[in-house]
């Protein structure tokens, strides 16, 4: 596997494998890999000649300095994992090699059609103009001719579909299920931040809306949401900073069960200081 720190390094490996007609698969990461990224790197391996995975802990795209300085960096450890599942490629620039000093101060402007202003665009404002100014220039770099994202970050996914669209890029876009441990919790390089009493509590967010299932479409959509916060919130330690029932498209949040056939309850949750997501299809 080759470790690449630099874009003029990068191109050169690229433009060869272009060259010589290589398929070329994508999966961009913050790093701090944990098995969630790994499954998605496997089957990258899996459906393209050549694998490529970016770590890179992209600054612009944090709204919170503390998460940033906090944000676990364990490129040594990465590097070996993805060795170890058939990876080629490491991508993992520093700030400056990905940015020049005008880029990182304004903010990078992108239509999002209104798909980030609930959820996660609503409570991290400028969140996803960093995530599509970096994964526009990484797909600027790598010319993937596919990329693999998670559905853990449902949102994300959905941003990223519309800016190939609108941006024109000749990449599939392959949405990978959420990977969880046996106890439900989905993985994220976050859960590492987490004490062994706080991982404990944390198994509630993905119990509570897995069981909402059994009954979410008997219920009114406002009850299922109201029940599902309190529950949640009933663990002291705990507290659901937003819910939404959203239409997986729009995700315009829904009144009734019957308005779409594309339904997904997408929550974030404070565990103590540290900020958790999940999501479950209703439909
Ligand atoms: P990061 O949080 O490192 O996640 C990289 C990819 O792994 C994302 O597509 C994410 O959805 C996926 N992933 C993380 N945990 C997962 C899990 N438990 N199951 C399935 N997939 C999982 O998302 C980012 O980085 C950044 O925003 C990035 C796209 C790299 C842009 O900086």
């Amino acid at each position: 596997m080759q470790l690449i720190t630099t874009k003029k390094a990068l191109f050169e490996v690229v433009s060869h494998a272009k060259s010589t007609g290589k398929t070329i698969g994508f999966v961009p990461t913050m790093g701090a890999l944990h098995n969630g990224h790994l499954t998605l790197v496997k089957r990258c391996v899996s459906e393209n000649d050549l694998c490529f995975v970016s770590v890179f802990v992209n600054p612009t795209q944090f709204n919170d300095k503390n998460d940033l300085a906090n944000y676990p960096r364990t490129l040594e450890a990465d590097a070996q994992l993805l060795a170890s599942v058939g990876c080629q490629f490491v991508f993992a620039p520093n700030a400056d090699e990905m940015y020049d000093a005008e880029e990182m101060q304004k903010p990078f402007e992108f239509d999002f059609g209104g798909l980030d202003e609930v959820m996660e665009g609503r409570f991290r404002p400028g969140h996803f103009n960093g995530v599509v100014q970096v994964v526009s220039k990484l797909f600027q770099l790598v010319q993937p001719t596919r990329a693999y994202f998670g559905e853990k970050d449902f949102q994300q996914l959905a941003i990223i579909r519309r800016m190939v669209t609108i941006m024109n890029f000749p990449v599939e876009i392959v949405g990978c299920p959420i990977v969880r441990e046996e106890s439900g919790l989905a993985l994220s390089s976050r859960n590492a931040l987490l004490t062994p009493e706080q991982r404990q509590l944390a198994v509630h967010i993905s119990q509570v809306l897995k069981e909402s299932c059994l009954f979410a479409l008997e219920t009114p959509v406002h009850e299922l949401h109201d029940a599902l916060v309190a529950a949640v919130n009933a663990r002291e330690g705990l507290e659901v900073e937003y819910f939404e029932i959203v239409d997986g498209k729009t995700l315009q949040p829904i009144e009734k069960w019957e308005e779409t056939n594309d339904i997904v309850g997408c929550i974030t949750v404070y565990c103590g200081k540290i900020r958790l997501i999940d999501n479950i299809r209703y439909k």
